[in-house]
């Protein structure tokens, strides 16, 4: 599996990785399409603003909206960029038809963040064909073909689930607990992986027991759903692993209802660190947030600048996340961004 190969190779986090792991170069333009694309409004693509086509997974969390602003924010006109963005609403064949309309408008560069894993060779292959660079930004694909696209920028998510399931062995699983675990979206990156890195880190330790583990779909309103039927089916639940802070959110809504307390009765650790979640944890409703860090755009848009430069980008680049307590989040707080 070429994403889980890729992030074997050790690359230090953040900007400061994106610097190093970018090489420009002053001659050449072999990444530029063949003019005459169109801009989002219908109108010529103004200039020299190179155009971009940017399919998002949809808008299921408080980390995606932040992500979304993030790119739009950054790949502005004012910027050099004509953005091309399209919402996939979490489908996967959405998201296949917006690659495809970019190749047919002939952009010069085509990002996206794969709702899921496989099944992108096909449409891929075409952006390919088209000479048309492919940036994945957040998640990855599982393809054998490295070639099929150019560069992975986003965070570690196995590592993410570790520093979660080391956090729960030295402050929770000191005695036996019952888990329960709200997954992302099926078949996602984020999802394999936390699920993985949670595991990797608790396997010997046989305090954590996971009693049970379903899909939220990263949502709240799945998490909250989601929390209902482990609630009634579990009255002896200590500890929820939500994959997202949006679920860990809707769990505590389902938690509240059922008249226990969360972060008390049970305990809750969660990944992204939006506001929302860092209030809840400021709270004390939630007891620990690994970060994942949403604003990918400043990257993304020097990564498509240097290789519109005739530079060239590492394959993996690793962006830096943090984890707060209760005390850090309420440090942290003032300042948040998202
Ligand atoms: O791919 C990143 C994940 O997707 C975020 O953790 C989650 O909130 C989002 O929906």
């Amino acid at each position: 599996m070429v994403s889980k190969k890729i992030r074997t190779q050790a690359v230090a986090a953040g900007i400061a990785v994106l610097a190093l792991g970018l090489t420009a170069c002053s001659s050449g333009d072999d990444n530029t399409a063949e003019p005459g694309s169109t801009s989002s409004d219908g109108g010529a693509a103004s200039g020299d603003a190179i155009s971009v086509g940017f399919s998002q997974v949809g808008a299921e969390s408080g980390w995606r909206a932040a992500n979304t602003k993030s790119i739009q924010d950054t790949l502005t006109k004012d910027a050099g960029f004509d953005l091309k963005f399209s919402d996939a609403q979490q489908k996967q064949e959405n998201q296949i038809q917006a690659i495809r309309s970019y190749i047919a408008q002939g952009v010069q560069y085509i990002a996206f963040s794969p709702v899921v894993e496989t099944g992108w060779d096909a449409v891929l292959q075409e952006a390919k064909a088209a000479n048309i660079p492919v940036i994945l930004t957040d998640r990855a694909v599982d393809t054998a073909d490295k070639s099929l696209y150019v560069t992975f920028i986003g965070s570690d998510f196995v590592e993410e689930g570790k520093r979660i399931g080391e956090w729960v062995n030295d402050n929770v699983a000191t005695e036996p607990i019952n888990v329960v675990e709200l997954q992302g979206t099926t078949g996602s990156a984020p999802a394999i992986d936390r699920k993985q890195g949670f595991e990797d880190a608790t396997k010997d330790n046989a305090n954590v027991k996971i009693i049970a583990s379903q899909t939220g779909d990263f949502t709240r309103d799945g998490g909250k759903k989601v929390m209902e039927g482990f609630l009634q089916a579990n009255p002896d639940i200590d500890l929820v692993y939500a994959h997202n802070d949006d679920m860990a959110l809707g769990a505590i809504e389902a938690i509240e209802a059922a008249g226990k307390v969360p972060g008390k009765d049970i305990k809750i650790v969660s990944i992204d660190g939006v506001k929302d979640g860092m209030t809840a944890l400021s709270e004390g409703k939630i007891n620990y947030i690994v970060e994942c860090n949403p604003l990918l755009g400043p990257d993304l848009a020097k990564i498509i600048k240097t290789l519109h430069d005739g530079g060239t980008v590492e394959p993996r680049i690793v962006t830096q996340d943090g984890a707060f307590d209760q005390e850090q989040a309420k440090a942290a707080l003032p300042d948040r961004q998202y």
